[in-house]
């Protein structure tokens, strides 16, 4: 008898981006090579009969969550390589392997947040050494099973837009105040990205519609949570590029012609606070 997956939609789209980085380190050049993503995924397809096709996975969502994981990636071990004592919370992780891609040493503290729902499959799917922390990150009281004295290096991938109204900056807020200093790095989505993601053809297929977004990398500066902007990285420009497939490479470049333009696509926004 096959397991069920009981998972919301917005849930649900942990699945996608696990799936992207799966068939990225499927490719013959990958940009991320995640392969324990691959094995996550097969065990579920094989488990619960999950069928990753209906996603429509298409080229460049796959090239650009590999390239901008890797960029969030990139970002954490810097953080963890001056501060060897580290915490790292990885805010709606779905079932994201970040861990064992980031391989941090001994000394530093994982903190894996999720919906209950998504923690509980962590433990069936994705066990690693990392603290569970089962909560709606909407709510105020999770933050104090974070360590209060330690830097501490956030990362929210592909959150954002789920979290309705102005849900995000308050917890950021709830966050910043809590922790003693630290960064925090996001996969950003303008306004009009996020509300042009209900369109795209594998966020229809879960019926996903929440969007939120900002256009302005400074606006988080306004949020009242002591945060400063380190960099925008618009990802139309990273070398990594090189290695996505056509005609994904070709429109991409086109793109990286416009700041404007580029915007909308993958940006890695990084702060401090
Ligand atoms: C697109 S997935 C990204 C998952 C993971 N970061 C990755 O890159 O694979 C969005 C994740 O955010 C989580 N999420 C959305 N709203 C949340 C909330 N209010 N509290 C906790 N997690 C939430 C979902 O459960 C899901 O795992």
């Amino acid at each position: 008898m096959p397991t069920q997956l009981r998972l919301s939609p917005v849930q649900e789209t942990l699945l996608l981006t696990l799936y992207a980085r799966a068939l990225d380190s499927r490719a013959p050049a990958p940009i991320l090579g995640d392969t324990l993503a691959s094995t996550v995924a097969d065990r579920i397809a094989e488990d619960t009969g999950y069928d990753f096709a209906k996603l429509r996975l298409k080229r460049s969502l796959i090239a650009s969550t590999a390239l901008r994981a890797r960029k969030l990636d990139d970002a954490i071990r810097q953080f963890i390589a001056t501060h060897p004592h580290a915490v790292v919370v990885d805010l709606g992780c779905g079932l994201d392997t970040r861990l064992a891609r980031c391989n941090p040493p001994v000394g530093v503290g994982w903190y894996n947040v999720d919906f209950p729902e998504v923690t509980e499959l962590r433990e069936r799917y994705s066990p690693d050494r990392s603290h569970l922390v089962a909560a709606d990150v909407t709510e105020a009281g999770w933050v104090q099973s974070l360590p209060g004295d330690r830097p501490t290096m956030i990362v929210a991938e592909g959150l954002l837009p789920f979290l309705p109204g102005t849900s995000f900056q308050t917890m950021i807020r709830r966050l910043t105040s809590r922790l003693p200093t630290g960064e925090l790095v996001l996969n950003g989505y303008t306004r009009f990205a996020a509300w042009a993601m209900k369109y795209h053809p594998s966020i229809k297929a879960l019926g996903v519609d929440a969007a939120h977004g900002f256009d302005d990398p400074h606006e988080p500066e306004r949020w009242n949570a002591d945060l400063t902007l380190v960099a925008e990285q618009l990802l139309t420009r990273a070398p990594e590029v090189a290695a996505f497939p056509q005609p994904v490479r070709a429109l991409t470049r086109l793109m990286a012609h416009s700041t404007a333009m580029s915007r909308q696509g993958t940006r890695v926004l990084h702060y401090r606070f």
